[in-house]
């Protein structure tokens, strides 16, 4: 393997892991554990925000859990730093649509006034993705257990992935595309009926997009709704449309993030909105997916979004790691110490500007802090653009 070209070590000067593991970043790409310890298992997830609390709903993916579906999992938090796992909210049933056999991802819950039911939908699907279908379950308890209602084609036509957006007047929408099995590739917006069990109406179709993983963010002033392209569990350029109403007009596409980062590794999956007063941060959460063998070692990438409503951008850029204050959205960047690969002793092939094999650089004298730290490594794989053929 011929590999990297350029390297250099960041350590981030306060530890990020005090006693009582007590969470003070944001990190994207590494693994997140939630108040137990345990790893932080919710992915292709939904946020919904009640009572000061937010409930992360996602996709139970671990080594030990051989099922397809195997459960969808529910994480609460006051700070978006740490969660605590609340347990299953939907559970496998045999013979049903949820099956251990079945596909059910990317599950989005909303609470329904009229009813004062808690409804959790999700892309209920077989194994070959041929059945194409909605699933609903509800529950008086946001955390669950839900319980399964039923899954459809919706407005009798097949459904690809989901995602979920509650307007400011309390009405929801189910995102989703209407699949390689029809010949459109359309993505829509489609309102749901007044218990939010089923869809009735579609408000806006973006004919012939062909994207999935939606989700849409409202600032007051504009909607944005973001999408990936179909790429499997590989990441792509995710991209974003804007409209000041969710019927349209919306504008032309544009990607969210530097061309080349593939989304910085991600794919998009929901946004949150944090800060209760004036000032709000808005952040765009993705999932860094593993390959579809080790699905449990996917990743979260939360990056802070810089949205302008004037032009209607909303762009991400890489943070290695970041702070949050959930209450005042203030986002902060801590600073770190940069170690060049250049100061560091060599051996064997490595270059400072290349890498092959058993190489190694090492730096010394690093001083840290005694406690746990953060440590990023810099580097660049230009396998890409590597003339001779390197054994892949
Ligand atoms: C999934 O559903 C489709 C449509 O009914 C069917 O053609 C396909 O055989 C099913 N796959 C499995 C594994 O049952
Ligand atoms: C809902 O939560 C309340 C309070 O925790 C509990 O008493 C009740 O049993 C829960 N209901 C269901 C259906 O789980
Ligand atoms: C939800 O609305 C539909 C259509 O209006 C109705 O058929 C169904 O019974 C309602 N369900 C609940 C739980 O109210
Ligand atoms: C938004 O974009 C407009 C037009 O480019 C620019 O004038 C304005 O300063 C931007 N606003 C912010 C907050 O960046
Ligand atoms: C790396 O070192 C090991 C042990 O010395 C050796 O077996 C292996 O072939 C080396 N790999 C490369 C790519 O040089």
């Amino acid at each position: 393997m011929y590999l990297v070209v350029f390297a250099a070590l960041c350590f981030w000067g306060s530890s990020a892991v005090v006693s009582a593991r007590k969470n003070r970043y944001i990190v994207p790409g590494a693994t997140w554990y939630d108040t137990d310890g345990e790893v932080l298992s919710a992915h292709a997830g939904g946020i919904v925000k009640t009572n000061g609390i937010w409930y992360w709903f996602g996709q139970n993916e671990r080594l030990e859990d051989k099922d397809l579906f195997s459960g969808l999992n529910v994480y609460s938090s006051s700070d978006l730093l740490n969660w605590k796992n609340e347990g299953r909210a939907l559970s496998p049933i045999p013979g049903t649509d949820i099956g251990p056999e079945k596909v059910v991802e990317r599950p989005k819950a909303v609470f329904n006034e009229p009813t004062q039911t808690w409804v959790l939908w999700f892309h209920a699907d077989n194994s070959t993705y041929g059945q194409l279908r909605q699933g609903v379950a509800t529950s008086p308890n946001i955390t669950g257990p839900y319980v399964f209602k039923e899954s459809f084609q919706p407005l009798g036509k097949p459904s690809q992935d989901f995602g979920l957006f509650q307007d400011v007047d309390g009405s929801s929408y189910a995102l989703y595309s209407n699949g390689d099995a029809d010949i459109d590739h359309d993505n829509l917006i489609v309102r749901m009926n007044a218990n939010f069990t089923n869809v009735e109406e579609v408000v806006y179709t973006f004919f012939n997009f062909d994207l999935e993983a939606p989700n849409i963010l409202y600032t007051g002033k504009r909607y944005y709704i973001l999408m990936s392209h179909k790429t499997g569990y590989r990441p792509n350029n995710v991209v974003t449309f804007s409209a000041e109403k969710l019927a349209g007009p919306w504008s032309v596409q544009s990607y969210i993030a530097e061309l080349g980062t593939r989304t910085w590794n991600s794919q998009s999956t929901f946004t949150i909105t944090a800060g209760e007063g004036h000032h709000k941060t808005y952040i765009y959460a993705g999932d860094q997916w593993a390959t579809a063998a080790d699905l449990y070692d996917s990743r979260y990438v939360w990056l802070p979004a810089d949205i302008n409503d004037s032009t209607g951008s909303l762009r991400i850029d890489w943070h290695d790691l970041y702070s949050i204050d959930a209450k005042t959205g203030k986002v902060t960047y801590p600073k770190g110490q940069e170690y060049e690969a250049e100061q560091g002793s060599i051996t064997g092939l490595a270059y400072v500007t290349l890498f092959e094999g058993n190489s190694t650089v090492t730096i010394k004298n690093i001083v840290g802090t005694g406690q746990p730290q953060w440590v990023s490594v810099y580097y660049h794989n230009p396998d890409g653009l590597c003339k001779f053929s390197p054994s892949l």
